[in-house]
């Protein structure tokens, strides 16, 4: 059993279980994976996540940050609930990022699972960092906390495509979102995102998946556009 069936992962962001389904419908056969936000988690929980878990592997990207015993069980609940990925802090620090990765190797024995660690928000730039972080790059965050990740054992992690080539551990499996369908993308089409790429580039800088959510739903042909972002991931 694979994680995903293919690199694209379809952020389901609606607010919605009923419009959620209407999204899902004509991409489901074809989209790799399906990401389920706070949005949805909360409004409808286990249930709705184990719902879409029967049909497509489910991401479930809650971000948590919080002190190690809270955020194991709340990753054991995301796994009983369907996850097959779930998102946590990479800041949450060493200590707990350790304990997940224990979790994660026994989760593992029962089906295929991947905690993933969330760097810098790729809706950040320099100056959105908070001020005592303004003395460092954001690549030189990045790379920081990507070494903290690697040494705790967790090998998942989210980055913007402008980060990939600073991770030189050839073994982690990463998630990249910010992804727009043009290279040029102005302010309007990136909307609240800072680092952007195209999935050509994210895929050949070394991407393992893509979280693509906007581009999806907001076009005109959400089939046909997960068709194009599929065929560029492959060219
Ligand atoms: O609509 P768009 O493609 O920008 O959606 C990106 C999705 O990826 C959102 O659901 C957002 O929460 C998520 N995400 C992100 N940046 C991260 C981690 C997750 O944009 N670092």
């Amino acid at each position: 059993m694979r994680l995903l069936k293919n690199p694209l992962i379809f952020a389901l962001d609606v607010d919605s279980e009923e419009e959620a389904f209407k999204r899902l419908k004509p991409v489901i056969d074809l989209v790799g994976g399906v990401k389920i936000g706070p949005r949805l988690a909360y409004r409808y929980g286990s249930p709705f996540i184990a719902k879409v878990a029967a049909q497509t592997s489910v991401f479930v990207d809650n971000k948590y940050f919080d002190i190690p015993s809270t955020m194991k069980s709340a990753v054991k609940a995301s796994f009983d609930a369907g996850a097959t990925l779930v998102t946590v802090h990479a800041m949450s620090g060493l200590q707990a990022l350790k304990e997940l990765a224990q979790l994660e190797m026994e989760l593992n024995r029962i089906r295929p699972f991947k905690i993933l660690a969330v760097t810098i928000l790729t809706s950040w730039e320099k100056s959105s960092l908070p001020e005592n972080f303004h003395s460092w790059s954001i690549e030189n965050h990045v790379k920081s906390l990507s070494q903290l990740v690697y040494q705790s054992g967790i090998r998942g992690l989210v980055c913007s495509g402008h980060e990939l080539d600073l991770i030189s551990q050839k073994d982690f499996f990463k998630v990249i979102p910010g992804i727009r369908l043009s290279s040029d993308a102005g302010k309007d089409e990136a909307q609240d995102q800072k680092r952007v790429m195209t999935p050509k580039q994210a895929m050949k800088a070394g991407a393992q998946a893509l979280v693509v959510g906007r581009p999806i739903l907001e076009s005109s042909d959400p089939r046909q556009t997960v068709l194009e972002i599929l065929e560029s991931c492959s060219s």
